[in-house]
């Protein structure tokens, strides 16, 4: 049995979320701009879409531009939105013949029109795949998720379409951007950052974490088999006891 058919063997995470870092790093050690780091991390992406698919993971979601990175110097968000642009155009191709289907979470309304119109392009063109989701997270903070969440969710209590007594968690659920996804199983970071930057909040309640110093560019298919094997020897007891699991 090869590598990949030994985890296959094996209950896969329905749901992987990746916090991809290190990019800015991995090009100072070089002693190149931040944005060639950035160039490189696409080309990971593209590695780690392809073998997840192939592994047979039913939802992936990639934090590739959070709230807080608006932040950043002009030029560097500048890079980041053209490089998104080429590689959702340049992808679309092989998205599509792989049956993966490409959603966004995030408030993609501050998006730059050219970004949000090749986006909107791809999600409409695949949205009937079913191997994998692939959720590009854009723009996205978790605090900002929620109180758009709760904002939406106090305008149909006040509109009678909701009773607060009903409020439960699959409302706040279908309310949320990611609402027709599973809750999160495994949450990746690069890096070797050990925190979660205003990513998920909500949906990682009970994701298994796994943290690695690894430098987004240089996270390659086997390192997400290494993140898979680990997920696989965990534990998830959810609150109850090693021996009521048996
Ligand atoms: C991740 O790499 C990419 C984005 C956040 C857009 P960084 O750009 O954060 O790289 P480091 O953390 O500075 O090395
Ligand atoms: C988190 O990385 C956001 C993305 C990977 C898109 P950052 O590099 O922005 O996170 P912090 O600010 O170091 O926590
Ligand atoms: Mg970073």
């Amino acid at each position: 049995m090869d590598l990949l058919e030994s985890i296959q063997s094996k209950p896969l995470p329905k749901h992987v979320a990746i916090i991809m870092d290190g990019n800015g790093r991995w090009a100072k050690q070089r002693g190149k701009l931040r944005t060639f780091g950035h160039e490189n991390g696409a080309k990971s992406v593209k590695e780690v879409v392809e073998a997840s698919a192939e592994m047979g993971i039913e939802n992936l979601t990639l934090y590739a531009f959070s709230t807080e990175n608006w932040k950043r110097p002009k030029l560097e968000i500048q890079t980041l939105m053209r490089l998104l642009v080429s590689s959702i155009r340049k992808e679309m191709a092989s998205l599509h013949k792989n049956n993966i289907k490409l959603t966004a979470i995030g408030s993609l309304n501050t998006l730059p029109s050219n970004v949000y119109k090749e986006l909107t392009e791809v999600i409409e063109k695949t949205k009937n795949n079913t191997r994998m989701t692939l959720t590009i997270a854009l723009s996205y903070g978790s605090r900002e998720e929620l109180l758009n969440t709760i904002k939406e969710i106090s305008i149909k209590v006040k509109n009678n379409i909701i009773s607060p007594e009903k409020i439960d968690e699959s409302i706040i659920n279908e309310h949320l951007y990611t609402q027709d996804l599973p809750d999160v199983d495994l949450l990746i970071r690069t890096s070797g950052e050990q925190r979660i930057s205003n990513f998920l909040l909500w949906q990682i309640a009970y994701a298994e974490l796994y943290f690695t110093d690894i430098l987004w560019p240089d996270f390659k298919k086997l390192d997400l088999y290494d993140a898979i094997i680990e997920y696989q020897k965990r534990e998830r007891r959810f609150g109850k006891t090693s021996e009521q699991l048996n």
